[in-house]
């Protein structure tokens, strides 16, 4: 039976479209290092008794547990997804050893470093998962004091890679590979150029001054790499779930393995909630029926993200990955489609630059869609009215996104300014905002790393819990392998003597033979 059509389904369907959606009641999770405030969501007692029914049947509580237990929660490549492993204080046994040992060599490289004073800088490339996360948390976490400048670069453009190593210092600059299966061709090119970089400086042992982080250690020894310079991660994470291991290292570089750990102990606190709070009070599972609720029932294609922060400028992009890559999918179990919509579309940008950007849309567009409002209580600057400002206007979006303006309180307005009434019935038309639009609201204490770690770890598990609700697999990412093959393909027929396909489209061809004439 797809899950279309089951009995929990069709329940919690009709309990979605029947609920509350003006926020008349309460609702706030305490959860480690935040709190999330779903009382802009579609609530009642019934679509709350409905998705525990809902994720019963999908067996939740046996998913939960194979996800920490090491079981094959990637079930398409028959995998573990252990990302929890890689910041428990205390790991599974069965990994116990190659997590707390590769733990402790990033920290005494880091101790090293610190204590030469070696390596003013850092270059670190990498992409997707391999570099997301470790760009947002340097960028988010500056303001507790940068030990060194970390540069990413990622695409493959070389205008990205120059840009990183404009005016760095090779000969105090470490150049890290980041790539979960060294294959990767951006991270392997821009390592080409960033390792050109360091010879035509006249850097005495160039390869001693880069660091590979992969799971595929052949590889990187092939590229010269010496194996103590190698940080191993394993093929049990997926890439986008795996900023907790050694991908981690240019965080601790840059701000200490201390703030390291501490990102680390956020993480696994929330995990620790995730594992034991009750349904009704467990904040990644409650998030994840929200949107299940908004996607699949309500109508809403996209999920807009806006941290009202501008230090987490970088959690829009690392989100879309997380979310579109792990949830953008159709396929179940037995291979069957889901049946309803899945993964929305993930987009965003920092508050309040977002309400002079696409705001207008959200609140007067024919469908808009639900926002994630992630907001810090405590400034961590100097100028508190600035703060004020802030919160107040995201409140403030909040409020009007979920009550709305009717045409009569619209009128009221016009009515007062316009002294023709046909005119200010017109006019009138024009400011009504249709009101009832979802929100969640997410508050930290303040921004530092374990408030960082517990938000991103909320994240995490309620992608999962999305997948469980689905019956697809967030762990495997087979379209993306699709386009890398056809690039494979292109590449050599860009070469003017090559061979040409004849598979490809009328466009692909007149630009393959455009490109490949100009030579
Ligand atoms: O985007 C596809 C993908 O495989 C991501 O899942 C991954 O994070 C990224 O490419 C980089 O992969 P790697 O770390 O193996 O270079």
């Amino acid at each position: 039976m797809s899950l279309s059509q089951s009995p929990a389904w069709q329940r919690f369907r009709a309990a979605a479209l029947s609920a509350d959606r003006n926020g008349s009641e309460l609702r706030i999770i305490d959860a480690p290092g935040l709190r999330l405030d779903l009382s802009a969501q579609a609530g009642s007692d019934e679509l709350r008794e409905a998705g525990a029914a809902l994720l019963a049947q999908q067996d939740f509580d046996a998913a939960r547990a194979a996800l920490f237990d090491g079981g094959p929660a990637n079930w398409t490549e028959q995998r573990p997804a252990w990302h929890t492993a890689l910041r428990s204080p205390e790991p599974p046994a069965m990994v116990a050893r190659a997590v707390l040992g590769e733990r402790e060599r990033l920290r005494q490289f880091v101790r090293e470093a610190d204590a030469a004073g070696r390596y003013r800088c850092v270059l670190h490339l990498g992409i997707g998962g391999s570099d997301w996360g470790p760009r947002l948390v340097t960028r988010a976490l500056r303001h507790e004091g940068l030990r060194r400048e970390v540069r990413f670069a990622s695409n493959v453009d070389s205008h990205a890679v120059a840009d990183a190593m404009s005016r760095l210092d090779p000969h105090d600059t470490l150049v890290i590979v980041a790539s979960k299966s060294f294959t990767t061709t951006e991270p392997l090119a821009n390592a080409e150029v960033a390792m050109n970089w360091l010879r035509e400086a006249g850097v005495a042992d160039p390869v001693r001054q880069v660091v590979a982080i992969t799971a595929n250690v052949e590889a990187a020894l092939d590229l010269g790499i010496s194996p103590d310079r190698i940080f191993q991660m394993w093929d049990w994470v997926g890439g986008r779930y795996s900023l907790w291991s050694a991908i981690g290292l240019p965080i601790a570089l840059a701000l200490g393995a201390d703030t390291f750990d501490r990102l680390l102990a956020g993480a696994a606190a929330m995990d620790e909630h995730f594992r034991h709070a009750p349904l009704a009070a467990n904040a990644p599972a409650q998030m994840a029926l929200a949107g299940v609720a908004n996607r699949s029932v309500l109508g809403y294609d996209s999920l807009v993200i806006a941290p009202y922060d501008s230090r987490l400028y970088h959690i829009v992009p690392w989100a879309q990955q997380l979310e579109m890559e792990s949830l953008g999918k159709v396929a179940t179990r037995d291979g069957s489609p889901c049946g309803v919509p899945t993964g929305p579309a993930v987009w965003g940008m920092s508050g309040t630059d977002c309400q002079h950007t696409f705001f207008q849309w959200l609140h007067q567009d024919a469908a808009g869609a639900p926002v994630d409002f992630i907001l810090c209580e405590q400034p961590d600057h100097a100028y508190a009215c600035h703060h004020e400002l802030l919160i107040a206007n995201c409140l403030a979006q909040r409020a009007a996104l979920l009550r709305g303006k009717t045409y009569e309180e619209a009128l009221a307005e016009t009515s007062a300014v316009e002294s023709d009434p046909a005119r200010a019935r017109l006019l009138a038309r024009h400011r009504v905002h249709p009101g009832g639009r979802p929100s969640s609201l997410i508050v930290l204490p303040r921004l530092d790393a374990y408030t960082l770690g517990a938000l991103l770890a909320l994240y995490e598990h309620k992608v999962f819990t999305q997948g469980v609700l689905w019956g697809i697999n967030p762990f495997d990412q087979w379209g993306v392998e699709f386009g890398k093959t056809l690039a494979k393909n292109i590449i050599k027929e860009l070469d003017a003597c090559a061979p040409q396909a004849p598979s490809q489209d009328p466009s692909t061809r007149y630009w393959i033979d455009a490109i490949a004439r100009r030579g």
